[in-house]
């Protein structure tokens, strides 16, 4: 008999272009897991509204990230894409499980401190339970794991913390998850502060490279990248974060190792190496902005995508809350 395999769940919000930082450290591992785990994709449209989206923008958003997650590798048939609203037991468990969560814990999520220092005018109520949301998404589809950075490793401790407090008064209704630390990708730095992470939507940094940039802009700003002092192309993090990162980045887009870049850049200075890293990252993300392209012209197949996958999800979903609701006491319509 086939053993079942273990679920897998992460969700993006839509808030932003995916960065060459987010696929070389991470989604370009996602195509291979669905072979070993039953992996859940979905767009959270409901949390990005905890900080004010314009709605055309939000649209646009969504479907452009499902594009480039296609186009990235994830396989719809292999993996379940979907959107979050349009399965409701999101929006539903989420209020079952703000009953279970605690004002002091949301109180201390580091999460909710930074965004309310950063919105002020608008903190609202969403924002303060965006973790019990996060818990329901999570718990929703009994999920083994959860692939996250290090900035959300705190929401999936409390989803924990809530999932036994409801099982402790209710007897296994979720599973337990688990973070999941994805076997190292690539840690790929801002090109113009190569001691800063490369982020998609912290700030309009010239130092991102985006999956969708043209070449002539991604050429620029490798062109404009900060390297250090000295002349010479060698893998030094902390004498030389500039050239090592960007050895890093040539390295994953070529496969070539440190010991080979250094013998190919030697004695050439920075100016040449620049413009090569530049051309393997165009090269490295052609394929990658023109098979998002073509897929965001073809409004039909991406419909098709989502619909399936809110399909699939909502069959796992509707089992869960069907037991929540059961157990909490409500009357079964
Ligand atoms: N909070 C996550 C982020 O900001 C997005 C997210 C929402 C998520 N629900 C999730 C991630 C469930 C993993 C699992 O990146």
């Amino acid at each position: 008999m086939e053993e079942k395999k273990k679920v897998m769940l992460s969700g993006i919000k839509p808030s932003g272009d995916l960065t060459l930082g987010s696929y070389l450290g991470a989604i370009k591992n996602w195509a291979e897991r669905a072979d070993k785990y039953d992996c859940f994709y979905f767009m959270a449209d409901l949390h990005a509204i905890t900080v004010r989206q314009n709605p055309a923008d939000l649209r646009r958003w969504t479907l452009a990230q499902i594009a480039q997650y296609i186009a990235c590798g994830l396989d719809p048939k292999k993996n379940t894409i979907f959107i979050q609203s349009h399965v409701p037991e999101h929006a539903e468990l989420g209020w079952v499980l703000n009953c279970y969560t605690m004002f002091g814990e949301l109180s201390r999520m580091t999460q909710f401190k930074d965004k309310s220092a950063k919105n002020a005018d608008n903190i609202n109520g969403g924002l303060f339970t965006y973790p019990a949301l996060m818990a329901a998404d999570i718990l929703l589809y009994q999920a083994d794991y959860v692939p996250v950075g290090e900035d959300q490793k705190q929401h999936v401790e409390i989803c924990r913390d809530i999932a036994n407090r409801f099982n402790g008064v209710y007897g296994d209704v979720f599973k337990v998850p688990e973070p999941y630390i994805p076997k190292v990708g690539a840690r790929v730095m801002s090109l113009t502060n190569p001691t800063a992470k490369m982020s998609k939507s912290e700030n309009e940094d010239t130092g991102r490279v985006c999956l969708m940039d043209r070449p002539e802009d991604i050429m620029r700003m490798f062109k404009r990248a900060i390297t250090d002092s000295g002349s010479e192309v060698r893998f030094d993090p902390e004498n030389k974060p500039g050239v090592s990162n960007l050895m890093q980045i040539y390295s994953s887009a070529t496969g070539k190792s440190f010991e080979t870049i250094e013998r190919e850049f030697a004695g050439q200075g920075y100016g040449g190496f620049k413009l090569a890293v530049g051309e393997a990252v165009v090269e490295m993300l052609r394929p990658i902005r023109e098979e998002s392209e073509r897929l965001l012209a073809d409004k039909a197949y991406l419909q098709s995508v989502y619909r399936e996958g809110a399909e699939k999800a909502s069959a796992v979903a509707a089992r869960t809350i069907r037991k929540v609701y059961k157990k909490v006491g409500f009357i079964e319509r």
